[in-house]
């Protein structure tokens, strides 16, 4: 897929490390042009830098705390102000608390809810009017917790059936613009997120080893494995492609027992 976003602008959210800096990564090699958006700015900034280096084409990037429904709309506006046409959207940024159902507080509820579902709605919402007449495509970083239920887990897997939600029902809506929406169902992935979880844990390596066993292929994934399906979905590839959520796990999820 080599040149595939050539002359097209990407907007990734959450692109400062893990997962969105490797879909960054991706869609710049395949000729994209990137608007890169995070709330962490000198991890942004260093993204940018190293991105950049390798490829000549524009790299932007807006910082931004996706929560923030005004900051939506100001990055919508910067963009307008640009005259830009947006081609791909990620929506990746998202944030996830263990906590059993006795914690779970309004606020945490809340603060997950408004990272990992109302800032896509709302970026899509804004940026849609920006896609050219031949439309484009959104693709949405929701989690196998949309379907499946883990430990610990409830604000984080409601936001991201949520996502699941969201995408169908945007995929109907922006169809007559030729906007095709879809989601990807990671499973575990190694980014500093899953780094920082497993630090909470009592015996971090059994838990990587048994990990890893829970796969059928033998492994965790990677970023990149996450990047490949998302150039997919973002490309002419999956034209007719819309709607649906392409589940991106190594098997972890088709395995009736453990
Ligand atoms: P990460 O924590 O390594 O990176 C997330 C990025 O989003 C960070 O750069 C962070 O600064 C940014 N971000 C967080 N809140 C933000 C906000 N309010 N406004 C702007 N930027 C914000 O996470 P990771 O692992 O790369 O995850 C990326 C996406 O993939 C998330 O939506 C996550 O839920 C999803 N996912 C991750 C899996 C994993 O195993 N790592 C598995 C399934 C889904």
């Amino acid at each position: 897929m080599k040149d595939a976003f050539t002359d097209q602008l990407a907007v990734v959210t959450g692109a400062a490390r893990g997962i969105g800096r490797a879909i960054a990564e991706r869609l710049h090699q395949g000729g994209a042009r990137l608007l890169l958006v995070d709330c962490d700015a000198e991890a942004l900034h260093d993204t940018a830098q190293a991105l950049q280096s390798a490829h000549e084409w524009a790299i932007d990037c807006a910082v931004a705390d996706l929560a923030d429904p005004a900051a939506i709309q100001s990055l919508a506006e910067q963009i307008a102000h640009r005259q830009e046409r947006v081609n791909v959207l990620v929506n990746n940024a998202g944030i996830e608390f263990e906590l059993p159902l006795e914690k779970v507080t309004v606020d945490v509820f809340d603060r997950v809810m408004a990272v990992n579902l109302r800032a896509p709605l709302l970026l899509t919402q804004a940026l849609a009017r920006l896609f050219p007449e031949e439309g484009g495509t959104v693709v949405n970083i929701s989690s196998i917790h949309a379907d499946h239920a883990f430990p610990n887990a409830i604000p984080y897997a409601c936001s991201k059936a949520g996502l699941v939600a969201l995408t169908r029902n945007l995929a109907l809506e922006l169809a007559p613009r030729r906007i095709r929406v879809n989601a990807i169902c990671p499973g575990y992935i190694d980014t500093p997120m899953w780094d920082e979880w497993l630090r909470t844990a009592s015996d971090p390596d059994k838990i990587e080893r048994e990990v890893a066993m829970l796969h059928p292929l033998g492994r965790r994934g990677k970023p990149e494995d996450v990047a490949s399906a998302v150039a997919y979905l973002a490309s002419a590839q999956s034209g007719w492609v819309t709607g649906t959520q392409l589940v991106v796990d190594g098997g972890l999820t088709i395995r009736a027992h453990p």
